[in-house]
């Protein structure tokens, strides 16, 4: 199959991503899709922001906004940060947009008509002064367990005990702090998860090879413990209007619309571009389309049991996931990321401090795919000077300088290969069909391990072969082991692309290439790419590709940035 859907977890617009949001769904999803296309598939990458739902009519009441400006700043800051992080996707959309709601109109007037909806009366609190139904979080009042006085209706922040409003003690109105509240009686849709049940879990099935542990495990988990009926309507204004008739003044709730929003920002990106497929050809009776979805674990069941569920109940050939990639959580210096308490780095500043290319290294190499992992200063540290500088720039530069002052700036041609570069080509191949097969599992923490040790073969090589003792007697076989070495690094640069994109740029550069020169990765064989350049061609040195950082460096972000203390 050669067309891949490409989605990662769509970010909520209120507040700002951090690292553990870039490496939870944004970057592997990135290097996934660029990794694909390096292999000739046609690739659809959709991110978007996910904007509905009481925390933006909450986070515009808190900075004073109308929610739709609210949104919008909101929107531009994160499509900033992303692209300087580097994500290549096609079309970075909102869940806002006239697409999506089109497309969740759609998909809940098919549920309806085929009896999957249905109509609940549920008691909750109105706000007599507000004149408002009040969202559980809504609520504010003190926690019955702990004595927290702004415990919010859904959940206490200081002792994590779920509650149900009625639990608060002396609850008011976030919206107003007016205590006039009294608990009425009002009627809600409901998707009918249980009555969806069995074709789920017939469906579920289909994907059992083809799901990681952690995702059919959950998604087992849920369809064992009994589906229940899901609330998928509000009480609020920001979201889409509700389409069914007594329901107006309602909106859908924001997990229903947002997953329909991969949809609708595909939608998006069509309308956009009417010189790309429709986009009904990734979606809708869509042939040979492998859909992949990256997204933090706690997202698992919405994508696994209830947005499938969804689609299966519009009786239509949506699109379904084919492989979902569930991460576990980046903590902070050991504890948890808080921009209101100042502690940790967001994405905006982490790319002020350093090129992207350094995050998006240290975070795949770090990965939290089995377990939990912590971001530290000093760890971040180590991996760049270590493994960029250490390993891949000294390489590059120690090649490149050695070359031009002993032999000029361009490609030696003299000499031929030996038994020495024929050992190098094997190893090498061994490690790329490695990376490759752990690329292509999305086993990233893995594949980036295979890759540092790709390079690592370059040093091995350049240090075993001696080129500066050989060229006192033999400039003929020190030509040739340098000519090995400097298509190692445009070797490093393809290989590396989908990771540090702009590193491996800068490589070609030196070059006179660029990445767009690059055949597909498809039949990648080592021995032919280690002659791909010719003796003769012009390189250039330039600059260093990594800076080292220093430890007072570390101390300064340390103390800019918070430790977890
Ligand atoms: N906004 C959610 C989060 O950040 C993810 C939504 S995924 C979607 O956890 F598909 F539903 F949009
Ligand atoms: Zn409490």
């Amino acid at each position: 199959m050669s067309k891949i859907l490409v989605t990662s977890a769509l970010p909520y617009i209120n507040g700002i991503p951090h690292l553990g949001h870039m490496v939870g769904c944004l970057l592997p999803s990135d290097i996934y899709a660029r990794y694909m296309r390096m292999f000739g598939n046609e690739v659809l990458y959709i991110v978007g922001t996910d904007e509905h739902g009481t925390t933006s009519e909450v986070g515009a009441l808190k900075e004073g906004m109308d929610v739709q400006a609210y949104c919008d700043m909101y929107h531009a800051r994160h499509a900033k940060t992303y692209k300087d992080f580097n994500l290549s996707f096609d079309y970075f959309g909102r869940t806002s947009s006239p697409q999506n709601k089109e497309i969740t109109y759609h998909i809940f007037e098919q549920l309806d008509k085929n009896g999957f909806i249905e109509e609940r009366t549920v008691k909750q609190i109105y706000s007599i002064d507000d004149k408002m139904f009040l969202a559980d979080r809504y609520i504010t009042g003190t926690c019955p367990y702990c004595g927290y006085e702004k415990a919010r209706g859904d959940q206490c922040e200081n002792c994590t005990k779920v509650l149900e409003p009625t639990d608060l003690i002396n609850p008011r109105s976030s919206v107003s702090g007016s205590s006039n509240l009294e608990v009425r009686e009002t009627k809600h849709l409901f998707l009918n998860l249980p009555k969806l049940g069995k074709r789920l879990a017939e469906w579920i099935k289909t994907k059992e090879p083809f799901w990681p542990d952690v995702a059919y495990t959950i998604a087992q988990k849920w369809l064992k413990e009994g589906l229940q009926p899901r609330c998928i309507t509000r009480d609020l204004k920001w979201g889409f209007p509700v389409n069914k008739p007594g329901y107006e003044d309602k909106v859908f709730y924001v997990w229903f619309d947002a997953p329909i929003g991969y949809i609708g920002i595909t939608k998006q990106w069509s309308d956009e571009n009417p010189s790309q497929r429709n986009w009904k050809d990734w979606w809708l009776n869509a042939k040979d389309v492998r859909h992949v979805e990256f997204m933090g674990k706690d997202n698992v069941p919405y994508h696994s049991i209830t947005f499938p569920a969804t689609l299966l109940g519009t009786g239509e050939n949506w699109t379904q996931v084919d492989y979902l990639k569930g991460m576990s959580y980046l903590t902070y210096e050991g504890g948890k990321f808080s921009k209101s308490e100042k502690r940790g780095i967001f994405a905006e500043d982490a790319v002020k401090e350093f090129p992207a290319d350094y995050w998006r290294y240290w975070l795949m190499a770090n990965a939290p795919e089995s377990s939990d992992s912590s971001f530290s200063f000093d760890l971040f540290a180590s991996t760049v000077n270590k493994d960029l500088n250490g390993v891949l720039g000294n390489f590059v530069s120690r090649v490149l300088k050695m070359t031009a002052s002993k032999l000029g700036e361009k490609v030696p041609s003299d000499g031929e290969y030996g038994d020495m570069e024929k050992e190098l080509a094997a190893n090498l191949q061994t490690k790329v069909n490695d990376y490759f097969k752990y690329m292509n599992e999305m086993e990233f923490r893995k594949a980036m391990n295979e890759l540092r040790g790709i390079w690592v073969e370059g040093n091995n090589y350049i240090t075993a072969a001696e080129p500066w003792t050989v060229i006192k007697t033999d400039e003929a076989r020190a030509s040739a082991i340098l000519r090995a070495c400097i298509n190692l690094i445009r070797i490093f640069a393809i290989l590396s692309a989908p990771i540090i994109p702009q590193t491996s740029e800068a490589m070609l550069s030196k070059l006179g290439l660029t990445l767009k020169d690059i055949p597909l990765l498809k039949g990648f064989d080592i021995n032919k790419e280690l002659s791909a350049i010719k003796g003769g061609t012009p390189f250039s040195v330039g600059e260093m590709l990594f800076e080292r950082i220093a430890p007072e460096r570390v101390e300064e972000l340390k103390q800019k940035y918070g430790s977890s203390k």
